[in-house]
């Protein structure tokens, strides 16, 4: 085994090296404080591997993403959203047999207690679709307690699946004030969701094929990314044992952030607001170069990627597809394209290696589906929750789980005497 060595004062100490399967290289410091009284400080984490997990895979430099060591190109182009979350939560990819039993178990599980429709009624019409989602999902660890039973783990992990899907959809009646449309069982998984998110009961509700297969291509392609900002706030929640309804509620909070998962929304906007301005893609580059202006390039940049960011690459495209299938013009596409054209061809850009990252088209698509821009967020809560799941499970499981709890560098005051109010 290899070792790293670290001179403090004059003083070396010698620390474990180690890879991963794809021969990432880790020091492991979880003895540093022990072995030499100093922590490791690294704000935002960017070199702190807080775990070891075998569900995805990125490599940032070359643009690549595997969920359990399959090409995210493969699975968005072979492969359907039900299959993925198997995949994700399972470790291996399902047989007819244990795909056929997984969409029966979601399918048993979709409805939600009548109850939950109460707690939708408190809300206003006017709320973010996030707060009342993230309000949902605790929500059900009230109507199904948790234990620590693996049995009762697991159903409660495919009521939560299954679920989520449902509240989503209420959530959007909710805020255009129509009536709950119920699951049905004939359909698949991305077909309800859209029937219950669209269906009136005023006339028949057909899906259209060609929506129902980019929804589930946009799941697909949100369904994990490893230990990004929400998936590591799920674990953090988890370490101290917190069920999996309340660790994944935290994620869907950590999720509604601009930058993070926000960020769909929050590209829409910005392409609107071009469109509104006259359409000068250059201005608004300068822009979210100006160190004097607060503004960024919605949708572009990337912690981890420093190359394009794969999916995009699969959206960009399927951008092009699905706006020409459903013979749907949007001026916001060419803008987006005008926008990432001028990016990628100037050196702010270029040095600091910013690219589009999964939100630049997906906001796009998810406008010609007929998903309004409050929604995005939810959507991709909708497409992480396998994620979220998975990552809590192997958290869960792992038995070098600690509870999470970082240290700081303390740079407030020393000691000092407490003085009567008088005396301040
Ligand atoms: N527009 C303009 N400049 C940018 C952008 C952007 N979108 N993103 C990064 N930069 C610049 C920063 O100003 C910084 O420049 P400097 O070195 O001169 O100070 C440099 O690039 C590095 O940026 P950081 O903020 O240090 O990068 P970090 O890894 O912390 O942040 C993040 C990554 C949050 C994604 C950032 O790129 C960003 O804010 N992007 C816009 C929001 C967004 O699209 N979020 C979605 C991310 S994907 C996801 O969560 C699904």
């Amino acid at each position: 085994m290899s070792t790293a060595k670290l001179i403090i004062n004059d003083k070396e100490f010698e620390f474990p090296v180690f890879e991963g399967s794809e021969h990432e290289l880790a020091i492991d410091v979880a003895k540093l404080r022990s072995a030499t009284g100093a922590i490791a400080y690294d704000p935002g984490y960017g070199n702190t591997g807080s775990c070891m997990s075998s569900i995805t895979y990125i490599d940032g430099d070359q643009g690549i993403l595997r969920y359990r060591g399959y090409p995210i190109e493969q699975l968005a182009e072979k492969s359907t959203f039900v299959e993925v979350a198997y995949l994700l939560i399972n470790g291996r990819l399902p047989n007819a047999d244990e795909l056929d039993k997984f969409n029966k178990r979601l399918i048993k599980h979709v409805m939600v207690h009548e109850d939950i429709k109460k707690l939708f009624e408190a809300y206003p019409p006017s709320a973010h679709p996030m707060a009342v989602m993230s309000a949902m999902a605790i929500s059900l660890s009230a109507f199904h307690p948790d234990l620590l039973d693996p049995e009762i783990i697991d159903t409660n992990i495919m009521r939560l699946l299954a679920k989520f899907k449902t509240l989503a959809a209420f959530c959007y009646k909710k805020s255009v004030g129509q009536p709950y449309v119920y699951p049905r069982s004939d359909l698949s998984y991305s077909e309800d969701f859209l029937h219950m998110m669209f269906a009136l009961p005023t006339e028949p509700y057909h899906v259209n094929p060609v929506v129902a297969r980019a929804l589930d291509l946009l799941l697909v392609l949100h369904a994990d990314h490893e230990q990004n900002c929400s998936a590591s706030t799920v674990r953090m929640v988890g370490s101290s044992q917190a069920n999996v309804f309340a660790s994944v509620a935290a994620g869907v909070n950590a999720l509604w952030g601009p930058l993070h998962g926000g960020a769909n929304q929050e590209v829409i906007m910005m392409l609107e607001e071009i469109q509104h301005d006259g359409g000068d893609v250059q201005k608004y580059v300068n822009l979210a170069k100006d160190k004097n202006s607060k503004f960024r390039l919605m949708g572009f940049g990337h912690r981890v990627y420093k190359n394009f960011d794969p999916r995009a690459k699969i959206l960009a495209k399927a951008a092009d597809d699905v706006l020409n299938a459903l013979h749907v013009t949007d001026p916001l596409l060419d803008i987006a394209r005008g926008l990432e054209d001028a990016a990628l061809h100037d050196d702010y850009f270029v040095e600091r290696k910013l690219y589009p990252n999964v939100d630049f088209y997906s906001g796009i698509i998810y406008r010609a589906l007929g998903i309004p821009t409050n929604m995005f967020t939810v959507m991709f809560a909708l497409g992480r929750l396998p994620g979220w799941i998975a990552q809590w499970k192997e958290m869960h499981n792992d038995p070098a789980t600690r509870i999470n709890r970082p240290r700081q560098i303390y740079t407030g005051e020393t000691v000092r005497d407490y003085t009567p109010i008088d005396q301040r």
